[in-house]
């Protein structure tokens, strides 16, 4: 059952998800050649505290990370540890927090010193693919108008939309109905409702779409091993248009 946030669940959401934005936007900022994942874990953990926040991926299914942090070929879920960034990686940065009895949840990629063109498009075209996606999230259309924004964007740019990993509805829950492929035809599924919260997240291959979990039973990373960028939003369906609620407070 898909859930419509009455007026001040929507309020409890904005704040939390601001919350989550700030958190994962100063982390980021931290991300450069010779930092280690851990560090960045260490960080997010911190700033959760003083937030007063509880970081939704610590003990998820016995995740032991506060971020999920995947490297190159790492798709998702990718566990905080030893592993130094170096010059020309890109690591994607997942954060989840919990404040006030709603979740916020927010991704992006980011890159360590100087990157090859090649993967800052990938990066450019997987936040393009977000945004496209997230202007569809307007009463009246239908889930599967965001998941096919997703693919019309990546298939132009010639890239691999990852299939086994979904969106998903976000409120009190990390994880609430509907889930939100990143592929399909327009026009199907649900009517969207303004009210309706949503965590949007398009994970683009530079190769091929598929993926396998490494021995771990955490990290994601592409079959080819080239690399995939993820970009998240926690938003709301509106009237007119989507709100984006994980907007971070850059002060
Ligand atoms: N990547 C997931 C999401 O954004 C959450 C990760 S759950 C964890 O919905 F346990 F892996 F952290
Ligand atoms: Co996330
Ligand atoms: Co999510």
């Amino acid at each position: 059952m898909i859930t419509i946030k009455k007026p001040a669940e929507l309020d409890a959401m904005r704040i939390v998800a601001k919350k989550t934005a700030t958190i994962l936007h100063k982390v980021a900022s931290k991300v450069a050649p010779g930092v280690t994942t851990k560090e960045l874990d260490d960080y997010a953990a911190e700033l959760a505290q003083k937030a007063e926040g509880r970081c939704a991926f610590y003990g998820y299914h016995g995740f032991s990370g506060h971020i999920c942090s995947s490297v190159n070929e790492e798709v998702v879920h990718g566990i905080p540890g030893r592993r130094v960034l170096n010059d020309g990686d890109i690591v994607s940065i997942d954060f989840g927090l919990v404040f006030g009895g709603f979740v916020g949840d927010t991704a992006i990629t980011v890159a360590a010193g100087t990157i090859d063109p090649e993967w800052q498009l990938l990066l450019d075209k997987t936040q393009e693919c977000l945004m496209a996606a997230i202007g569809q999230a307007v009463e009246g259309n239908r889930l599967s108008d965001i998941s096919n924004a997703v693919q019309v964007v990546a298939d132009a740019a010639g890239y691999g939309v990852v299939r086994d990993f979904v969106g998903h509805g976000i409120g009190r829950e990390l994880h609430e109905d509907p889930q939100i492929p990143n592929y399909g035809p327009p026009g199907r599924g649900p009517v969207l409702k303004a009210g309706m919260t949503f965590a949007i997240e398009p994970m683009i291959n530079l190769g091929v779409h598929k993926t396998e979990t490494l021995s771990d039973g955490w990290t994601v990373v592409t079959k080819d091993r080239l690399p995939s960028a993820h970009f998240e939003h926690t938003i709301a369906v509106g009237k007119e248009k989507a709100e984006i609620l994980t907007i971070p407070d850059v002060a």
